[in-house]
């Protein structure tokens, strides 16, 4: 990995960037927290939530001042103001995607399962993507054409103060299984009730034909699972582009497939419906098997796949 390279240095800042968000959030764990529902009862948000977007911003800006960061924090609240957002940032020529703590509702519950996810676009295309877990003290990082990296929080916060070397950590790579009864696979439940009740249906139809499944509350620490080969893959509807940038590029590096749920086609930032997984086998197992839902919605894009509308 070419640390003095361009990508090398907005690498040192998301990694700095996400490590004192993370280190923040995870110090207000059993703390009292104000807990606000945004676009329907369980879309919560919490006052630590902008608080560590805040930090992020901060650090993002004050090395790249002329750089556009799209939050989570700082867009409208609700699927359609977030697929807007996306979408009209998407081609941006130096865009930070930014979910400053990924797993509110974990956090709220008091449950040490959230992550930070940081990714750095241009013109569309993640370069740069973090995903740091500050429970396991666990860095998450790719960059384009260079692999993807699991590093300790200690490692990457002195490489990232003082780049000078190449940055610590092991080399990534994605689950070689390709029969889906050997898998173990993530999934999550959005908070709108549509979108729900297709997730729920496609849980009952993979949870029978796989090893196990896993719901851990954080998108982006699902798809690190996926990219360190931990989990074999993850599907998920109605993500949105900061629940998922970063994790992305993380597959990818690891030599792992991404292809939108429906119709399989490659990632963009404006993907909301998503299967990754380490075998190119396992995605098309997932993508086949959850057109069974509502007479082929899921897959062809009608019935209860255009519940959620988006
Ligand atoms: C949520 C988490 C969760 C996923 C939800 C997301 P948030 O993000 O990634 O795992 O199932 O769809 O909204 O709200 O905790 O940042
Ligand atoms: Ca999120
Ligand atoms: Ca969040």
């Amino acid at each position: 990995m070419q640390q003095h390279s361009a990508l090398g240095r907005v690498l040192a800042v998301a990694a700095a960037a996400a490590l004192t968000a993370g280190d923040y959030f995870k110090a207000r764990l059993a703390a009292a927290k104000q807990v606000k529902a945004k676009s329907s009862p369980a879309d919560l948000v919490t006052d630590v939530d902008p608080v560590c977007e805040r930090l992020i911003r901060e650090q993002i800006l004050a090395r790249f001042p002329d750089h556009d960061i799209l939050g989570e924090e700082s867009t409208e609240s609700g699927a359609e103001a977030s697929a807007r957002a996306a979408a009209s940032r998407a081609g941006s020529p130096r865009l930070w995607i930014v979910d400053p703590l990924d797993g509110t509702t974990n956090f709220v519950h008091r449950l040490p399962l959230s992550t930070v996810s940081i990714a750095y676009s241009e013109r569309g295309q993640v370069l740069v993507g973090v995903v740091y877990d500050p429970y396991h003290g666990e860095v998450f990082y790719g960059v384009r054409g260079q692999g993807a990296r699991l590093a300790a929080g200690a490692a990457m916060r002195a490489w990232a103060d003082s780049p000078g070397g190449d940055p610590p950590g092991e080399r990534l790579r994605a689950s070689a299984t390709e029969s889906l009864a050997s898998c173990i696979l993530a999934t999550g439940f959005p908070t709108r009730a549509p979108s729900r009740t297709l997730a729920t249906h496609a849980g009952f139809i993979l949870s029978e034909r796989v090893r196990s499944m896993r719901a851990l509350g954080s998108a982006a620490l699902h798809l690190a699972y996926v990219a360190a080969g931990r989990l074999d893959g993850f599907w998920e509807y109605d993500l949105n582009a900061w629940d998922l940038a970063a994790g992305v590029l993380l597959v990818e590096e690891a030599g792992g497939i991404v292809r939108g749920l429906a119709d399989g086609r490659p990632y963009t930032l404006t993907m909301r419906d998503v299967v990754v997984s380490g075998h190119p086998r396992v995605a098309d197992a997932i993508i086949e098997a959850l057109q069974a839902i509502d007479g082929g919605g899921a897959a062809k894009g009608g019935g209860m796949a255009n519940a959620h509308g988006v």
